[in-house]
């Protein structure tokens, strides 16, 4: 019961946050045009991740802080949106899905901190696990 009433309050969530083009153009379709849109954001969500988290490696690598810093800040941007989207896989396991959102937010909290406190080695450490915590919620949701 209460995972139902989560799931009620994610789509009505889901609802005021997809734009109203999107809308329109999902709305004709009985079948739930809002799972739909919260689909088509993660989509397009996960190229701004995959661009950001490669310019951060490579700054990271380089020891550039002020470089990494802006890919960081791009993806922790992001990752509250992540929460408020659905994949296309595996989509019943919504709570688990939030799960990993949720630890993934954690590791780019910790990176970009380490980043802010010019901590280089902190933040090598903290952008592996960001990148195993990419690797964990794919390995379910996406491949
Ligand atoms: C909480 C889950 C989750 C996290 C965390 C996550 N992804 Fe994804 N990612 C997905 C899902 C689900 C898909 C499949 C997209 C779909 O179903 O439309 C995906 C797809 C992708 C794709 C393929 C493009 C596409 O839209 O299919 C890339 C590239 C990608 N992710 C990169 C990343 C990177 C880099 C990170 C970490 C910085 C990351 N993702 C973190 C869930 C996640």
């Amino acid at each position: 019961m209460k995972i139902l009433l989560l799931i009620a309050l994610l789509l009505s969530a889901g609802m005021l946050l997809v734009n109203p083009i999107e809308v329109s153009a999902h709305g004709k379709d009985p079948r739930g045009g809002t799972a739909d849109a919260q689909m088509k954001k993660l989509h397009d969500m996960m190229p701004v991740f995959s661009v950001a988290s490669a310019e951060c490696e490579s700054a990271l690598d380089k020891g550039d802080m002020a470089a990494a810093k802006g890919p960081a800040n791009r993806i922790l941007a992001a990752t509250s949106d992540l929460k408020k989207c659905k994949p296309h896989k595996n989509v019943k396991q919504h709570k688990k899905f939030l799960e990993l959102a949720t630890s993934f937010e954690k590791t780019v909290t910790s990176t970009a901190d380490f980043i802010n406190n010019d901590d280089l080695p902190g933040a090598k450490t903290a952008f592996k696990k960001v990148e195993e915590a990419c690797a964990a919620c794919h390995s379910r949701f996406r491949d």
